[in-house]
């Protein structure tokens, strides 16, 4: 069963009924201001930093899940009855519901009472604020007379200290209201140069901005009090709990549509022009004034938003397939490359299952979502890729997270993920692939930060890759540190204390435990690196980094292979984690698919076997479990990986994450086939029809699908921001359709099924769009390519004469 069906035309998921499994969200902005949105207008917004810039608030863990929210209350004021358009907050039996999920806006109505509403929410484009563009019709065949109630629940900036510092909170609350703007200032008189403000367009009849006046004692937002009686209290907060809420009557005659609009905004004054006068404590309004006039005009929002259609139909432009599969053509050509964009503006802080409190950037996750996002704003990437470098510590190390706001790296979590550097190399790499920028090597780039530690971002490349050289183990393989990609495996940490963190315990020295899967890591990080050093004309770089990855591919296949597959790692006994010896957890994912993706075993039909056994005991057809079996009990040596019940996260869940490096393996060894039968069992469109099991957005990925171990196998969790998103992107364009940036031109290198005829794509890469026809005249994956008419030797397409735009290339398969 399904709650809703996609508008490939439009680029949306329409959701036809509220009481979806879960909040079904999507992101508004894409830039600096954003917003989280579910189907039933619930969710927050903050600026840049979803800890330090909370704008509005929102209740974690509630009941109904997705509460704290954009709430717009109509009121027939001919009856009393009151209805919200988006269902929430009061749930009432609407007719026509539905929310249309775009890119970068959502649409959320229904009628009820003969009159229909809908909002329109998005935030324009190079703007610090987002809109809520009403329109309200008169259905029926008598004149309306209505009242429109907005409201949101302000947050006092850092939504951690909100969540918890009461005793302070309720005393520091405070807003202004001029012009019928509410203004949201508290902490503005002190330390804070920045405000919120909450605009309306229409002449208001009252407003409210102190919560417990507008809700009135013992109620809740399904019926606040102003709304039941039908008129504001026009009441002005100072402490508890400071909301905005306009009051407006609309008078609507049979047939007539009416339009409302709502901004919602954060400004920053400069610190010696905050005030106005001067010498007053009143907020200067001098320079938001000209934005909330221009945007409370319908004109202005309605060219907002095309600008924004016009953005992102720029952005997918970029790449566009046509398959014969339309879960592949919806997933590439919209919702993947869509999710990207989010992944990468947040990394893993803000949606419904990660609080925007805990987490800031990643580095390794920030570093990986490059994959999917450097063709779409490469200018925002290289910003990015330096932003990480900068964090990087001397030794080479990183912080595993950093603020977004203060680019500074995290001292509660530290480093040690002794994974962590190598993603640089292979952020780096994938950048560089793509822009041909090879002068963002010499960018200087400081080390935590410090001034004056500048380096070339090439020095931070070596560093990364040195750092696991100097910290090998007793088989020459790398230590893993705190953990390596899997955050869950902490082979050092020997916690037996409830509350202490798994990530950041360590109870051991770390001398003994080794990771299998950095070693694969970082054979492909050496020679990417080795390929970068050859194209800057280092060669003696060049070699001294193949002969590291040499050193490191013999040691694998001598310390890190298991007999039917590779091995995971050794525990600090010197034990081994991931083999046919241990009594669970006998075989992982990820070291398959990195040495592979490494091209360990390419040669010698190690690869081949490996990724027969993730087929026989990993696959399930919701996708390819982390590892078999799944721990039972909780192994102290082992961590957090066996704290979780069998079936999830990464105790044999399916890591939606690692399934795209088996699928890429499988496109290394020829086989089209079972890549891209991989690829559709975790493919949310192609899982929309079980909507009911699966439970997550059928448009975005998750995270993690329940394990065969779980009793909810194929139900999916935390959907959103997962590197899932890039991987699976990279996996889909670059491997299986096999369309890949590369130093010397775009190659084309498919590994699609045997039953497909072939497909097209359209991609623009360094300023040439480049229109290609694959067709299949054998049953295999060799590509040869015939470029504007002459055939060409080999796979990759050779970079056009300059001035020349588009080219056209038909490969055929033999
Ligand atoms: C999760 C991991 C996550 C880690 C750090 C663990 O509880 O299972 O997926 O990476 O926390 O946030
Ligand atoms: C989620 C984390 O964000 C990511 O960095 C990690 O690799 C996976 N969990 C696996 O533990």
């Amino acid at each position: 069963m399904s709650y809703g069906h996609f508008d490939d035309e439009r680029r949306e998921y329409i959701i036809s009924r509220p009481d979806t499994p879960l909040p079904w969200i999507n992101y508004l902005g894409c830039e600096a201001y954003f917003g989280i949105i579910s189907n039933t207008g619930g969710g927050y917004s903050f600026y840049r930093d979803a800890r330090l810039r909370r704008l509005t608030r929102y209740r974690y863990n509630n009941a109904p899940f997705d509460f704290g929210g954009r709430y717009i209350y109509l009121r027939d004021n001919a009856n009393g009855q009151f209805w919200s358009p988006s269902w929430q907050p009061t749930r009432h039996e609407a007719k026509n519901y539905s929310c249309r999920h775009g890119m970068g806006y959502s649409i959320i109505g229904s009628t009820f009472n003969r009159i229909k509403a809908e909002t329109l929410y998005f935030v324009p484009l190079g703007e610090n604020l987002e809109i809520w563009q009403l329109s309200v019709t008169n259905l029926g065949r008598k004149p309306a007379k209505l009242s429109v109630f907005s409201s949101i629940e302000f947050c006092l900036w850092d939504a951690q200290d909100d969540a918890t510092n009461f005793q302070r909170n309720f005393s520091t609350g405070q807003v202004e209201i001029e012009d019928g703007v509410i203004y949201h200032k508290t902490e503005y008189r002190e330390r804070r140069d920045h405000f919120a403000y909450f605009a309306c367009s229409e002449k208001l009849a009252g407003y409210d901005t102190q919560r417990d006046v507008f809700l009135g004692a013992y109620r809740s937002w399904d019926k606040p009090a102003v709304v039941e009686r039908g008129r504001s209290f026009n009441s002005l907060a100072h402490g508890w709990a400071p909301i905005g809420s306009h009051h407006v009557k609309l008078n609507l005659k049979p047939g007539e549509t009416r339009q409302v609009i709502f901004l919602l905004g954060y400004h920053e004054n400069p610190k010696d022009q905050k005030f106005d006068p001067p010498t007053s404590q009143t907020v200067n309004k001098r320079t938001v004034k000209p934005v909330i006039a221009k945007y409370l005009k319908s004109t202005t929002v309605e060219s907002a938003f095309e600008s924004l259609r016009q953005y992102w139909d720029r952005l997918l432009r970029l790449y566009q397939a046509k398959t014969p599969d339309r879960h592949t053509d919806r997933m590439v050509n919209i919702w993947n490359a869509y999710q990207c964009m989010a992944t990468f503006n947040m990394s893993r802080s803000a949606s419904f299952y990660e609080s925007g409190i805990g987490r800031g950037l990643g580095f390794r996750d920030s570093n990986q979502d490059l994959l999917g996002f450097v063709h779409m704003v490469p200018e925002r990437a290289r910003e990015r890729v330096i932003d990480l470098a900068a964090t990087q510590l001397e030794t080479g190390g990183a912080y595993h997270q950093y603020q977004p706001l203060t680019k500074r790296g995290n001292d509660d979590i530290g480093g040690n993920f002794n994974d962590d550097p190598l993603w640089l190399i292979l952020g780096v790499a994938a950048y560089l692939k793509e822009t041909g920028d090879w002068s963002i090597l010499d960018a200087p780039v400081p080390f935590d930060n410090k001034p004056k530690t500048e380096k070339a971002l090439y020095e931070h490349l070596e560093r990364s890759l040195q750092y696991t050289l100097d910290r090998l183990g007793p088989h020459g393989l790398p230590l893993i540190g705190r953990a390596d990609w899997n955050d869950c495996l902490n082979l050092n940490c020997f916690s037996d204390t409830p509350g202490q963190s798994f990530q950041t315990t360590t109870n051991k020295d770390g001398k003994v435990a080794e990771s299998v899967f950095i070693a694969g890591m970082f054979v492909l990080a050496a020679r990417e690196l080795a390929d970068i050093a050859e194209r800057r004309g280092l060669n003696s770089d060049a070699k001294d980094y193949r002969k590291a990855a040499e050193r490191m591919h013999e040691t694998v296949r001598k310390h890190g292979w298991d007999g039917e597959w590779f091995l995971r790692a050794y525990d600090d006994f010197g034990k081994k984690v991931g083999s046919k010896e241990c009594e669970e957890g006998k075989i992982f994912i990820e070291p398959q698919g990195f040495c592979i993706l490494a091209g360990i075993g390419m040669e010698d039909g190690l690869a081949k076997k490996a990724l027969d056994s993730v087929n026989n005991v990993l696959a399930t057809p919701h996708g390819i479990m982390l590892q078999q079996p799944a721990y039972s009990k909780y192994y102290l040596h082992l961590g957090e990986i066996s704290s979780y019940p069998p079936g999830y996260k990464e105790n044999a869940g399916i890591f939606c994450h690692n399934n795209p490096w088996v699928m890429i393996a499988e496109a290394m060894v020829g086989n089209g086939d079972r890549a891209f039968d991989y690829y559709l069992r975790i493919n949310p469109s192609a899982r929309e029809k079980m909507s009911q099991l699966h439970r997550c957005e059928p448009y975005v990925y998750a995270q993690m699908i329940a394990g065969k171990d779980a009793p909810t196998h194929g139900e999916a969790k935390n959907s959103w921001l997962t590197g899932t998103a890039a991987w699976n992107y990279f996996a889909i364009t670059q491997f299986i359709l096999g369309i890949r940036p590369t130093y010397s031109g775009l190659m084309v290198s498919p590994a699609i099924p045997s039953s497909w005829k072939g497909f097209t794509v359209s991609r623009k890469f360094q300023g040439v769009r480049y229109d290609i026809t694959v067709k299949r005249i054998g049953k295999g994956n060799r590509a040869r390519l015939v470029v504007d008419g002459r055939p060409v030797e080999g796979n990759v397409v050779p970079r056009p004469r300059g001035g020349v735009t588009q080219v056209a290339v038909e490969a055929t398969l033999e």
